[in-house]
């Protein structure tokens, strides 16, 4: 067995260990969108730093513990917390959270962040449906030898965010009377925001939102086979008139403004599961 695959065994035999249901949905919350977890009737919590192999989460805003138990009438499995490549963590680190949630059984893979808006007509604050992704400005996770187990070498990337579950979601925002924004968000790697001469640059390329996490953790998904739905909060706007900056805590602020949204678009999308 490859080394990738024992320790993704190691982890998860820690976690069942303390927690014997099958989670079926996996939940990676993004900055600023942690307090999701208190819709969860939580059963476990796990802090990351006691699960073998398992990276530990740095960033202010993400408390970093695996949190398992029922939503929406199903055994759910929330990442509060995430690992990103600019904390300096390898590729491989980043993803490794996600195979785990794999191997622990989850079926459909949730993904929250927050991004910068680039989209004509964006505000901050608004949800954006990912349509699509792309990754080519930061590293592949799957740089390396191919692990067969996950899946193909060359990976199908045609759908990564499946049309399914988007059209559920939109069915969702249209009963609770949501607005939603969607487009294609950039991977980029931080953690410097970008320069407005980058943003606009990002927008040419066919960007609609940026942000510094979200792209390697779906494409580890999709070479194992996971549905994935990503949606992101846009806490700032890179397109903009005004002179001002960008700063982490108003990044964070315009995430929890805009989390009783996303927290029921999430609740209502696992019910429907
Ligand atoms: N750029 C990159 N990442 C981000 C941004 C941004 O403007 N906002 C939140 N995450």
């Amino acid at each position: 067995m490859s080394t990738v695959l024992q320790k993704i065994e190691a982890a998860v035999s820690y976690i069942k260990n303390l927690y014997k249901a099958t989670p079926i949905v996996g939940i990676v919350l993004g900055s600023g969108l942690g307090s999701f977890t208190s819709e969860i009737n939580i059963e476990q919590e796990i802090p990351y730093s006691e699960i073998p192999n398992f990276p530990v989460s740095t960033v202010e805003g993400h408390s970093g513990k695996l949190i398992l138990g029922e939503l929406g009438g199903k055994k759910v499995v929330a990442m509060a917390g995430r690992f990103h490549y600019y904390e300096g963590y390898s590729v491989e680190e980043v993803v490794f959270p996600i195979r785990v949630m794999k191997y622990l059984g989850i079926q459909t893979l949730l993904i929250s962040n927050a991004a910068g808006g680039m989209q004509k007509g964006f505000k901050v604050g608004d949800l954006m449906i990912i349509t699509d992704h792309i990754s080519q400005l930061t590293i592949n996770p799957l740089i390396g030898k191919n692990e067969a187990a996950f899946g193909a070498r060359f990976p199908d990337m045609s759908e990564p965010y499946k049309k399914y579950l988007i059209a559920k979601v939109k069915n969702i925002a249209v009963e609770a009377a949501f607005e939603l924004k969607q487009g294609v968000y950039i991977g980029v790697t931080g953690p410097t925001f970008e320069t407005r001469a980058e943003y606009k640059m990002l927008a040419t390329l066919g960007g609609d939102a940026v942000g510094m996490s979200t792209v390697q953790e779906v494409i580890a998904a999709v070479h194992m086979g996971l549905p994935v739905f990503a949606m992101s909060v846009i806490t700032d706007l890179g397109i903009r008139d005004e002179e001002n900056t960008i700063t982490h805590e108003e990044v964070l602020q315009a995430a929890k403004d805009a989390e009783p949204k996303l927290t029921h678009i999430f609740k209502e999308l696992v019910a429907q599961l």
